[in-house]
């Protein structure tokens, strides 16, 4: 199994990423850079992917380094920062690196792992070893907000298993390929809280031939105060958790996102 989602390991999803619609449409760009500019430079985006997130920060002018592991997705947002002005270029960094283990040598004011990929690790060993890192990387007192998705129960305990779901609208690439995705969740594994998915892109090229792609990945959920506990145990103490990139409370909506803005303590407990 892939140690990046899957990332890694699949090149298309890097080159069809920027174009599905509920990618595109995340409404939290703003909640970011918001915070980025909040903190101060320099700020370290942990899975900063296809520079979604990292590119806005940039052009809102704070310096910015982006880590992942996947060359795909790097390679996308290099393309990408490739057309932006030199100044936004000059605030970026792009490092490819393992989030559970990395040396930068440099502390930061802010670290963000915007749209979950802190749960594509699978064990609790995994998410410690990341929070770590990144406790190493912040300045005191430093910040570091944690983007889940709220586990809503009532799915994880009526959403079948190996049937396809979820209607998307169709989207298209610049090169002319039409796709429509599907999703599957194959396996759950209750004990250990993770769900293995696949995203199926059904792709008609220009020349009207089918292709099926499947990203295969898992996931693991974490409920809201296991998370508190476990960013406590790495030496974090939670400021806000929020539903929404409104900032609204937890609990005012249900699912909704399990968002956590979190101070570096002053010692570790
Ligand atoms: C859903 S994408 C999010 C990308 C970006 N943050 C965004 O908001 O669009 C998840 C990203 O996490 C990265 N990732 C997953 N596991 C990782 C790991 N162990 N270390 C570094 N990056 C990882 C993937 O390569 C991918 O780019």
């Amino acid at each position: 199994m892939s140690s990046a989602g899957g990332y890694d390991e699949y090149a298309f999803i890097a080159e069809m990423y920027d174009h599905v619609a509920p990618y595109r449409d995340r409404p939290d760009v703003s909640f970011f850079v918001d915070a980025a500019r909040e903190a101060g430079s320099p700020i370290l985006e942990v899975g900063c992917g296809t520079g979604r997130v990292l590119i806005p920060t940039a052009r809102a002018g704070l310096e910015i380094v982006g880590l992942d592991l996947s060359p795909h997705m790097l390679a996308v947002c290099r393309e990408r920062l490739g057309r932006e002005p030199e100044a936004v270029q000059n605030r970026v960094q792009l490092v490819q690196a393992d989030m559970r283990h990395f040396e930068l040598g440099r502390p930061f004011k802010l670290a963000t792992i915007p749209f979950r990929p802190f749960q594509h690790l699978l064990t609790v060993e995994d998410e410690l070893s990341c929070l770590g890192s990144i406790h190493r990387h912040l300045v005191d007192e430093g910040t570091l907000i944690l983007d889940l998705f709220n586990p809503s129960l009532e799915t994880l305990v009526t959403r079948p298993i190996g049937e396809e779901y979820g209607d998307e609208p169709e989207f298209s690439t610049p090169d002319g390929r039409r796709v429509i995705r599907r999703h599957k969740a194959v396996a759950h594994d209750r004990s250990a809280q993770v769900t293995q998915f696949e995203i199926i892109y059904n792709v008609t090229h220009p020349d009207g031939r089918p292709e099926r792609l499947v990203h295969a990945f898992s996931m693991r959920y974490l409920f809201r105060f296991e998370a508190e506990h476990l960013l406590a145990r790495a030496g974090f103490e939670v400021e806000h958790v929020y539903a929404d990139y409104q900032k609204g409370a937890y609990g005012t909506r249900y699912p909704g996102e399990l968002l956590f803005v979190a101070r570096k303590a002053q010692e570790r407990r």
